[in-house]
């Protein structure tokens, strides 16, 4: 399969770890999203971890391992500086993987739960991606994820998936696709997972970059918050 296309390059990278240590609206949505699911004990893949803001919080919650993957080496990098790849007596612990493509290097079955943040808007494909996620998975693991969900003024539907220009606090900037959640919630279920929760949550972290984008009337841009269930 081809390369991930929208992966983060040095100077994105360089952006983004100017905000990425700043407390954001969605870290208590998320929290709260990880308490609803069994995380006791669990090996988690962050799937598109960045800097691996989130590798902390899953072992605070009673993870008993995490494993990071994102193309950008350049993240990667970031995140093995900030976090070490941290180690519990013999075992690794938090490990992080550079993964510039599908399918993922991970077994069938390895992870009780998958944690996705603000990724899925990145990935042309979700449909191959979710059937990763899914395989990954253990039976009755979990999917927990927050992502752009974009709605369409009637008659703009055709921009989905197209290019889209967001910013973030402190200047960071990133491509990402107009990507609406019930793509996303179609091809979780496709793949096999059962929906628990869907909805629309406050995003005041990302905004459309408004000089740069010529249809900033015609989308809403919202924040979803998923979490799913393999089904066994
Ligand atoms: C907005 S950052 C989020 C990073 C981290 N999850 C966080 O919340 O801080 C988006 C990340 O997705 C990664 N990415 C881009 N395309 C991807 C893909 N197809 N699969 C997995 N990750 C991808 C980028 O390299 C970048 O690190």
């Amino acid at each position: 399969m081809d390369k991930f296309p929208f992966k983060y390059d040095q100077s994105e990278t360089a952006r983004y770890m100017q905000f990425d240590d700043m407390p954001q609206p969605v870290d208590a949505v998320l929290e709260s999203a990880l308490r609803s699911v069994e995380i006791q004990g669990a090996e988690v893949l962050d799937y598109g971890c960045g800097l691996g803001r989130e590798a902390p919080r899953l072992l605070s919650l009673g993870a008993s391992k995490v494993v990071g993957c994102d193309p950008s080496s350049e993240m990667i990098a970031g995140a093995q500086q900030k976090l070490g790849e941290g180690k519990r007596g013999d075992a690794a612990v938090v490990n992080f993987d550079v993964v510039e493509k599908l399918p993922l290097p991970y077994e069938d079955n390895s992870f009780r739960g998958v944690l996705s943040r603000f990724v899925f808007h990145y990935v042309p494909d979700t449909k191959a991606m979710l059937m990763e996620l899914h395989r990954v998975t253990k039976p009755d693991g979990w999917l927990v994820a927050v992502f752009s969900d974009v709605q369409f003024e009637p008659g703009f539907e055709h921009l989905a998936n197209t290019d889209l220009p967001l910013e973030f606090p402190g200047g960071a900037s990133a491509r990402t696709l107009a990507k609406p959640g019930s793509e996303i919630i179609e091809n979780a279920k496709a793949a096999g997972f059962e929906i628990v929760r869907f909805e629309d949550i406050p995003n005041a972290t990302a905004a459309i970059i408004p000089d740069s984008y010529q249809y900033k009337d015609k989308i809403r841009l919202e924040t979803g918050l998923l979490i799913a269930r393999k089904k066994v």
